[in-house]
């Protein structure tokens, strides 16, 4: 890879700045200070400095948002402000995008990367991979939803969905339950609670397969997924 592109890559500047950046001195290829913007790198191997500071190369940024309402997920949109906007300007030269959608109403845990593979491989109809919600209710849930859910719910386009877990989470209001859907039609477990006579008055999703939501974050807040994160993110055998 050409060093240019390598630091502009790592967020060091853009490509004109980075030029810049090199013809200054201040970039260094193994110990020796490089002066060609366009010199090749072996990424894997070579040691960069830029300002006496090494730059690790990384292709790939996975990023927890507990994404608060009134949010598009989208990467733009003309008028209403999408959850790009909460992303630190550190991590925008990786060009992330969230992964599937949460309703602008709708909080919790949204995933934003630019690894397309696995974006493709956790939105997958094929993978069924689960997603866990809290609702808080109009009504409390009864038995009939519980086992409505666990058969699979008929939609108002008809369509029937994959049996989902339903739990209760208060007999009393305000009535919470915890849902967990393994597809992500459009505004499914809003649309679930409509079949069974009930209504979503608040929605948030907690966990996503087997990564929980870090309810240290502050909602509007964004944190990287760590290595360890990763392993229950991502669904097992993955291709
Ligand atoms: N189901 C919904 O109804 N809305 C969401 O945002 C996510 C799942």
């Amino acid at each position: 890879m050409r060093l240019d592109k390598f630091l502009t890559a790592c967020g060091v500047g853009s490509r004109t700045e980075v030029k810049k950046i090199i013809k200054s001195g201040a970039v260094s290829v193994n110990g020796k200070t490089a002066t060609k913007a366009d010199m090749h790198l072996e990424v894997d191997t070579d040691t960069v400095t830029a300002f006496g500071q090494e730059i690790k190369y990384r292709e790939f940024v996975y990023l927890m948002l507990n994404k608060p309402q009134g949010y598009l997920s989208a990467t733009r949109d003309g008028r209403t402000p999408t959850v790009m906007e909460l992303v630190p300007d550190e991590y925008m030269h990786f060009e992330p995008f969230p992964v599937g959608r949460l309703d602008i109403d709708t909080e919790g845990f949204l995933l934003l990367t630019n690894d397309g593979d696995l974006a493709h491989r956790l939105l997958s109809p094929k993978k069924h991979i689960p997603k866990t919600y809290i609702a808080q209710l109009e009504k409390a849930v009864d038995d009939n939803a519980v086992d409505a859910f666990r058969a699979g719910v008929v939609l108002d386009d008809g369509y029937k969905t994959l049996p989902a877990e339903l739990k209760s989470l208060s007999e009393t209001a305000p009535y919470f339950a915890e849902i967990v859907i393994h597809e992500g039609k459009f505004h499914q477990v809003k649309r679930m609670f409509q079949a069974v006579d009930n209504k979503v008055l608040y929605l948030k999703r907690t966990k996503m397969n087997g990564l929980a939501l870090d309810e240290s974050l502050e909602l509007g807040q964004v944190r990287e997924i760590t290595e360890e994160e990763m392993k229950l993110l991502v669904p097992e055998n993955a291709s």
